[in-house]
Formats: C-alpha cells, structure tokens, sequence
C-alpha cells in the first residue's frame, strides 16, 4: 500500500463524510473511532504470517481494504446496509459466501453490486461497463446456491444487505486477484501515479480520484496521430474517435460529471491543471483501433491552493486553474 497511515485516515474520512450524504443508511449507523481504526489495524495484515487468514466483524455501514473473512451477526434488525470494499488499482475483487443464515422469503437480501454506489451515482458509469446495469446485481437470494462467487470487473465493489431477524448473520471472505489489463479504477489515496493503457480496444476507462487534486499528465500517446494526422479545422477534439478527458465534479459517475479538458494532441512532458472537485476522473476513449496511453501523476490540493484557485475561477460549482 503506497500511502501513510494519514493518508489511509483521510481518506476513510473522507468516504464516511461522502456516506453521510445518504442519509438513508447514517439514520441507522453510528461509525465510531473504534471502527475507524479497526479499519487501519486491517491494514497492518502485511506483518501477520501468510497463513493466517485475517477476520473481523462486517459492520452496517463498511469500508473494506484488507483481504480475509467478515462476518455480520444482526444485533437488531437491519434494513438498508451497505459494504464498501476497494482493492490496489491492478486488482479485483472476489466476494465468496462462506455460510449465510438470512431468511431469504422473509424480505432479507445480499446483494453484491460490482462498482460503487453513491447517492444513486454509480462507478463505474454505465458508459464504461461491459455489463448492463442489472447484471452488475447480484442477488444471493436469486443465485446463491449457484454463485457461490462473485468477482468484479474493477478495484471496487459493493455489497447491500437487509436483515430482519436478529441472530441472523453471514460470512464472506474477499480476495483481490490481480488483473492484468485494468480499466476503470478508483485511487485508494489522493496522491499517486497511474498509467492507463487501452489495447486496441472499443472501450472507455475512467480513473477516478475522491479528492481535489493537481493532475500531471507526463504523456499521452494516441495511436491515431502515426497514422491519421488530425483535420485542424475541427473545434476541441469533436471528431476524434480516441481521446482522453478530464473531468471534475461532486457525485460518483463520471457520465455526469463536468469536463474540464479534452485532449486529443500526442505529447511528451507534463500539461498540470489543479481541479477543485471531490471527484476528479481521467478518461480514456478508444475506438479500438490503436494503442492509447496515457501516464499521469496526481497529489491532493491544500487548503490554500484549494482557496486560490476558488477565487481565480469562473465556475462555482467546481473551480479549476
Ligand atoms: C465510449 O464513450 C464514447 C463517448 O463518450 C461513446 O460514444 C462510445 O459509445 C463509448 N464506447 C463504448 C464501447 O461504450
């Protein structure tokens, strides 16, 4: 894990602060500073042998970065819980059942949604996932006894639970297999670097930062510039078939949010723009017909620099400089 304790404390504050926002599920949920550092301590797992399988209790409003076993026990009945779990940007995640004492007939539910849902906006957006919406869904009481498993398509999932009965519970252990060819990702932490390549492929990746950030981009490599020089003639990067943008804004999915850049121009060397959003995204169209890269650096903006740049801008819902 690249980030500080600091860091990893921010931003689990942070997500918990977006999480407040849904009133839905904080009427029900208290996180305590317990939680919080049950939370940091999963992170230490790395100091523990590799055998030992790390376990903890599943609370009703989560966050989850470390492998190993989670188990929910209801102390209460529970209608509307939700699990966040987030994994290194060249990983997945793989959600396995491991015992389930719920009573599916008598309304409870667990419902492992691949992506992340905020305030109704969903990552990744359903522009950028090769499943339609409601195969994202899936229902153990639907499918359990024939998916045992369930693995993501990117470095987040979720998992919505209802229980009524108390004494009712159950156990998953997550995994994070590596995937080879990542496309949409969210950064675990506000500073970082990434290189996103898309390999002659018809699809759209987005990277997603949670936080307001000064983004770097080193270098973009469009694979159509070698072959198909660009008609000047045409205003921003209208009809071009690969592309990357920058896009800021304050919900979750990225079809929604407000473009700051487009850049559809090969170079070398670093282009910097400080974006004042919660949620900051570089994404990557690609027709399918090239190679496109694109490498870039990012760290969070501080206070002053957030302040300065408030001012300089003529947006007011998101300001950029
Ligand atoms: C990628 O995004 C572009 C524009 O945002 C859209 O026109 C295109 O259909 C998308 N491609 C895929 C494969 O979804």
């Amino acid at each position: 894990m690249g980030g500080t304790f600091r860091e990893q404390l921010f931003f689990v504050m942070l997500c918990l602060s977006v999480l407040k926002g849904h009133a839905r599920y904080m009427e029900e949920n208290e996180i305590t500073p317990e939680g919080l550092f049950s939370l940091l301590n999963s992170e230490l797992k790395r100091e523990i042998p590799e055998e030992f399988i790390y376990s903890r209790p599943l609370r009703c409003l989560d966050m989850v970065a470390a492998e190993g076993q989670f188990t929910f026990t209801a102390d209460r009945p529970h209608l509307s819980c939700a699990a966040f779990f987030i994994a290194e940007p060249n990983q997945v995640i793989n959600v396995e059942y491991d015992s389930v004492d719920i009573d599916c007939r008598g309304g409870d539910f667990i419902k492992v949604f691949d992506g992340w849902v905020m305030k109704g906006e969903k990552f990744p957006s359903s522009q950028d996932h090769a499943l339609p919406l409601m195969e994202r869904y899936i229902d153990y009481c639907d499918s359990g006894t024939v998916r045992r498993t369930v693995r993501s398509s990117q470095n987040v999932a979720m998992v919505f639970f209802r229980v009524h009965t108390v004494g009712s519970s159950f156990t998953l252990t997550v995994r994070k297999p590596i995937n080879p060819f990542p496309c949409n990702i969210i950064s675990q932490t506000p500073e970082g670097s990434f290189t996103m390549v898309i390999p002659q492929q018809h699809r759209n990746c987005s990277f997603s930062i949670i936080y307001p950030v000064e983004i770097k981009i080193a270098e973009l490599s469009l694979g159509h510039l070698n072959d198909f020089p660009i008609k000047k003639s045409m205003p921003g990067c209208a009809g071009a078939g690969d592309f990357v943008e920058l896009l800021g804004g304050n919900g979750m999915d990225p079809s929604k949010m407000f473009p700051v850049a487009d850049l559809c121009y090969n170079f070398n060397g670093p282009a910097q723009m400080k974006i004042g959003c919660d949620n900051t995204v570089v994404r990557m169209v690609s027709s399918g017909r090239f190679v496109n890269r694109v490498a870039f650096q990012y760290r969070l903006l501080d206070r002053q620099e957030l302040q300065r740049i408030k001012v300089n801008s003529v947006e007011d819902f998101c300001f950029t400089g």
